[in-house]
């Protein structure tokens, strides 16, 4: 795969059926997956759409247990009220599956089986919390205890949420079940693993090269700097063997071909991405259609959209997973965003702070494509992005209302009142005025060329995954026809020179033919009710955008003197204040401030002032700065305290790039006993302020402030 693909197989991320759908899901993995494989479809390729539920894990037994009720309740309501709620906000799946579907199970454990035998796994035994009450072993999530890094109390055996720090279930102080309150004991139980060490040269090659199997296989400038930095930074850390089996009554069963299976499911990310393959199966199925074309085919690509927690998932595990399975194509691209946030602060479905898609429905249910257009507008593409009330009414009201709204209704009201809706026939003779902007004289001498161009741009920004960009794309072309319009003032000229009037209204048309094309990948509802307004058969995605250009190209026009359109209505309605207010006060009451206070860390417990006076903290600044080599936290940074120069060796290169903190004023704790870290001598160690978030901000003293001065 290098060439241009003729098929494509495109995946949005299965979310887990534990919840409803929200705003970040919404612009992270599926409104640009949709747009991309509608685009695909206007330009006449073949695509399977591939989603569905990823309904395993432990996060929906934990979910079930909260609710007192079963995982299979719990995925059988989430998933229908997911699969509704895409179908609702136009995500045009090919088909939405789940993996509680006895083909998922077959195949995951036809994956399994098979890498068991080609010699992919590894086994270990190991010492894992068993809760004798229960008389099962208990998931890393199912063991709370107090967190050895922040006392928090509530930890998890995986994270603690309080301080974000990874733990084992070990480190856990007083370590309890969730299941039964009890203390649970250590017991040997055995696993698999896949030793993704083994693979590390590879996927190297693949990753930063694009090449596979000695062959070219993408172009790895294609791919987002964000998803091949992280890549790498898991590759530069080492590669560790995972393991790919739990102890857990929820999930699919380690095949029973397998000594040892029983009692043992696969983990979850082992079967999810699986879950792509069974899905395409099914849709093959039921579509009489070759599924393994689509993932086995040279002429075939795979394109996964992910959000960017899923990374090395999709863009390591599972193309080792697919490998050594053996005949399946590898990813071509992996188009991760970043998070949407909300109103400046993290989505947080536990504490409510989060739009849900379905309620957003019911609130706003004739405005779907507007919260496609905003999501699209602040599509986290390269960085997380925020979602606001405000943000969202000005979308709607400036762009869409204001701009692509009112340029479509003054074409389709103006034609009906000149024509009686009869598309006037263009006259090749006629010269009428063009803006400046357009550096053409006249837009008769342009004809439909400058439309062309700009669609032309349109598509490349989609291919590049650019889709914020795309969207511009189609707001100046209807700046551009407003433009038109506001030139050469039809409502004025049809007195007195209808005949340029008619030109006008004509191209006004073709526009706004055009647009009803160019904004489906976007908004195919609003795509839908223009077509009916110019009396056109709907935009069916299947090649029209070919032939949109091929028209344009050739000066042809999209829409024909003498054709007759419908009466004029508005595509869109203003936000008012009320609504925006309505959102915000229901915000508002979902995460009410207390929390943020039971989130922090406890304080410590009492120091002496002997103690605290024991540190001699100096005020400093960082002078030279620069990475540890193959360690991707660690900076080695030289720090100036006036009187010394130190060395120091601090864990902040995943918030600081070095060069950006040259200068920085620090606090220094000056008599620390000096250690050796990656066979660095570090003098010293800096102070700095971490939010809940794990971001990190320098303590300093004010800018201009000496260096070397005591701090107490
Ligand atoms: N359920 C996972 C999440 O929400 C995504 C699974 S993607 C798949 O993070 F590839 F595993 F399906
Ligand atoms: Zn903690």
């Amino acid at each position: 795969m290098i060439n241009p693909p003729n098929r494509y197989l495109v995946t949005s991320a299965l979310p887990y059926a534990n919840g409803p759908l929200h705003i970040g899901h919404l612009a992270g993995a599926y409104l640009p997956a949709d747009a991309f494989v509608r685009f695909l479809r206007l330009s006449g390729k073949d695509v399977a759409y591939i989603g569905g539920s990823d309904e395993h894990g432990a996060a929906i037994k934990i979910k079930a247990l909260k609710e007192g009720t079963t995982p299979q309740k719990i995925v059988d309501k989430y998933h229908s009220l997911i699969k509704e709620t895409f179908k609702e906000i136009g995500i045009s799946f090919d088909i939405y599956h789940r993996t509680t579907e006895p083909i998922h199970h077959e195949t995951s454990q036809d994956f399994f089986l098979t890498l068991y035998k080609n010699g992919a796994f590894t086994e270990l035994e190991s010492e894992q919390y068993y809760d004798e009450d229960a008389g099962q072993f208990l998931a890393d999530r199912f063991i709370v205890g107090t967190c050895p890094r922040c006392n928090h109390p509530e930890a998890y055996g995986d994270q603690c949420e309080n301080c974000g720090s990874t733990l084992s279930p070990t480190e856990l102080i007083d370590p309890k079940s969730t299941i039964s309150g009890s203390t649970p004991v250590l017991r040997k139980t055995k696993h698999w693993y896949l030793p993704l060490e083994q693979h590390e040269s590879w996927l190297r090659t693949y990753i930063t090269e694009g090449k596979l199997d000695g062959k070219e296989h993408h172009y790895p400038e294609e791919w987002k700097k964000h998803v091949v930095g992280q890549c790498k930074s898991w590759l530069d850390a080492g590669l560790q063997p995972r393991s790919i089996t739990r102890d857990l009554d929820w999930g699919v069963d380690v095949p029973q071909e397998i000594e040892g299976s029983k009692g043992k499911k696969l983990y979850v990310w082992m079967d999810a991405p699986i879950g792509y393959v069974s899905a395409t199966k099914e849709w093959a199925k039921q579509h009489n259609k070759d599924w393994e074309l689509y993932w086995k085919d040279e002429e075939s690509a795979l394109i996964h959209f992910i959000g960017k927690d899923n990374i090395v998932f999709h863009c390591l595990i599972f193309p080792v997973i697919l490998k050594s399975y053996g005949g399946f194509n590898l990813p071509v691209n992996v188009p991760a965003n970043q998070f949407v946030n909300l109103e400046g602060q993290k989505v947080s479905t536990s504490k409510g702070w989060a739009v849900w898609i379905h309620e957003y429905l019911k609130d706003f249910p004739s405005k779907k494509d507007e919260l496609r257009y905003y999501g699209f507008k602040i599509m986290p593409e390269l960085k997380d992005s925020d979602f606001t009330w405000k943000g969202f009414q000005e979308a709607v009201n400036n762009e869409l209302v204001n701009n692509l709204g009112n340029f479509i209704h003054r074409v389709l009201v103006l034609t009906n009142k000149y024509y009686n809706g009869v598309v006037p026939v263009f006259d090749e003779s006629i010269s009428i005025n063009a803006p400046q902007e357009s550096g053409l004289p006249t837009w008769h001498d342009s004809e439909l060329l400058d439309l062309f161009d700009r669609l032309h741009e349109f598509r490349s920004h989609i291919k590049a995954f650019d889709f914020r960009s795309a969207l511009k794309i189609v707001m100046e072309i209807s700046t551009a026809g407003n433009q038109l319009l506001q030139y050469n003032e039809p409502w004025k000229q049809e007195k007195t020179d209808p005949d340029l009037v008619k030109v006008v209204m004509n191209l006004g048309l073709q526009y706004v033919t055009a647009l009803s094309v160019a904004i489906r990948p976007f908004m195919p509802f609003t795509s839908d009710r223009l077509r009916d307004l110019l009396a056109l058969p709907p935009v069916q995605e299947k090649g029209e955008f070919v032939d949109l250009m091929d028209a344009l190209s050739e000066g042809k026009h999209l829409i024909s003197g003498g054709h007759k359109i419908k009466k004029a209505q508005h595509l869109f309605t203003k936000v008012s204040d009320e609504e925006i207010q309505q959102q915000i006060d229901k915000l508002m009451q979902s995460s009410p401030e207390p929390e943020e206070v039971k989130e922090k860390a406890p304080v410590k417990e009492a120091a002496s002032f002997d103690d605290f006076s024991k540190l001699d903290l100096r005020t400093g600044t960082i002078t030279a700065a620069e990475k540890v080599e193959k360690a991707d936290k660690l900076l080695k940074l030289t720090v100036d305290l006036g009187f010394e120069q130190r060395t120091v060796v601090s864990g902040i290169a995943g918030s600081f790039d070095p060069k950006s903190i040259i200068g920085q004023n620090i606090v220094l704790v000056a008599n620390l006993q000096p250690r050796k870290i990656r066979g660095i001598l570090s003098q010293g160690m800096i102070l700095m302020a971490e939010n809940k978030e794990g971001k990190l901000g320098f303590v300093g003293a004010p800018e201009g402030w000496t260096k070397g001065d005591i701090v107490r």
